[in-house]
């Protein structure tokens, strides 16, 4: 299959960083990080740390993204915050659906569709996560979930042609494993073929990235970009201190 050009390689800092350690790290970005040619980098700090970070990474390599969008553009609604709202604050991605939004905070597979087509109506380029738990894996349900993740978020959704079409799969179970072993690279690729497939089969037209997300590092971040159906990786917790996510950058090509 073809495979779009550029590689992704995505860094979800969640709330592991305040916004001073943000600003630090974001500057580190900006003056020491040798980018890859093909690399689409970006950086999805916390909201509250977003437009420092916009301001010291302007110009550079690294592009920024929102964690999470509330789908309404504005309104009564105490503590959220809009996607035209990131949008403004120099947001070119967002990410839609993370496992954490999902399992913390019960975001449902329509709310994760009205996100989806908020982040396109500002004009950003979602990252649409799916995944599924250690419990649904072991009863044989992987595929079954995924699948109905992913028609609920796209089935009948008008994707504008000039927004790329970015699909994250995350096994839930393989997160945040920190050294341990994540998900084997040859079951990524499974999942990985299968989701591009029904995504074309759901957006015709446009080519879908797929990315790979879970306990990616260094060590193993070159085993997944090699498989025929990645096209790039979100990663979390090795993405917020400068040596790791540089290695990891130089590890992908
Ligand atoms: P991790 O997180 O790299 O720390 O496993 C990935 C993610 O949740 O996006």
């Amino acid at each position: 299959m073809e495979k779009p050009s550029k590689t992704y390689i995505f860094a979800n800092w969640k709330m592991y960083l305040s916004p001073l350690e943000s600003q630090a790290l974001a500057t580190e970005l900006k003056t020491k990080l040798q980018a890859s040619a093909g690399a689409c980098l970006a950086v999805f700090p916390s909201a509250l740390a977003l437009p420092e970070v916009e301001q010291v990474l302007r110009g550079s390599a690294t592009s920024v993204g929102a964690q999470n969008v509330y789908p309404a553009p504005k309104g009564g609604y105490t503590g959220e915050v809009s996607a035209a709202m990131f949008a403004e604050v120099g947001c070119r991605y967002a990410l839609v659906g993370h496992s954490e939004r999902r399992k913390v905070f019960h975001e449902t597979n329509e709310e994760v569709r009205e996100k989806l087509a908020a982040v396109l109506a500002a004009g950003m380029t979602p990252v649409l996560c799916v995944g599924e738990t250690a419990a649904e894996r072991d009863a044989g349900q992987t595929k079954t979930v995924v699948e109905a993740q992913l028609r609920s978020a796209l089935v009948q959704l008008s994707w504008p042609a000039s927004i790329d079409l970015i699909i994250a799969y995350e096994p839930i179970w393989a997160i945040s494993r920190n050294g341990g072993s994540g998900c084997d690279p040859a079951e990524a690729e499974k999942m990985a073929n299968m989701m591009s497939g029904l995504a074309m089969e759901l957006i015709p037209g446009i080519l879908p990235a797929v990315l790979y997300g879970a306990s990616v590092e260094p060590h193993n971040v070159a085993a997944y970009l090699a498989q025929p159906h990645v096209c790039g990786v979100l990663v979390g917790a090795a993405s917020t201190t400068f040596v790791r996510w540089q290695d990891i950058i130089t590890n992908a090509f």
